[in-house]
């Protein structure tokens, strides 16, 4: 396996990496351990911008793997996956929106969104472990098309 071949698998234990932090964290709070709640949060942040950032290198330089499967299978992979990504999407937002709302010490709010959050973040995590795990490990061999590539 080379370098390139293993960013998926990097990439996707960063988002399982993140969010068991995001459950740690919020037991911390539970236990009114408000630092520790703190820095783990910010290291499940931390954990997901990394996720983010090799995902988003990989799709620029190299490109997105196809479905690899069966074809009679490859409708419900797309909105699988299109369901993912749009729960990766509000994930983000709503991330962004508890961690200012703390940020701002406002705290009963960030309570509701924080809970709201890490149940979004939970289901993201789920979701694209199962992407991974039909993408690469199932059904390997879909090709890599590149953003680059396509384009020049
Ligand atoms: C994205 C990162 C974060 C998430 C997902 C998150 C999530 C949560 C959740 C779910 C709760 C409510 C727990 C419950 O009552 O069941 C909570 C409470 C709290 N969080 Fe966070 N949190 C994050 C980051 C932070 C940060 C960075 C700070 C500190 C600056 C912080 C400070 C607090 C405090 C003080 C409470 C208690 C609020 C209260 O009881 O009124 N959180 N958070």
């Amino acid at each position: 396996m080379s370098g390139y071949d293993a960013l998926p698998a990097i990439s996707t234990s960063f988002i399982a990496i993140s969010a068991i932090l995001v459950a740690i964290g919020w037991r911390l709070i539970v236990q009114k351990k408000r630092e520790a709640h703190r820095k783990v949060m910010l290291a499940g942040a931390a954990a997901a911008l990394i996720f983010f950032l090799i995902y988003l290198s990989r799709t620029v330089f190299i490109g997105n793997t196809e479905w690899g499967g069966p074809d009679s299978l490859k409708t419900v992979y797309l909105i699988f996956l299109l369901f993912h990504i749009v729960l990766a999407a509000v994930a983000a937002v709503f991330g962004i929106t508890t961690l200012t709302l703390a940020f701002r010490e406002k705290f009963a709010r960030h309570r509701r969104w924080g809970r709201v959050t890490a149940v979004i973040w939970f289901i993201t995590a789920v979701t694209g472990i199962t992407v991974y795990v039909l993408l690469y490990l199932l059904y390997p061999g879909g090709h890599t098309k590149g953003l680059f590539g396509a384009i020049f």
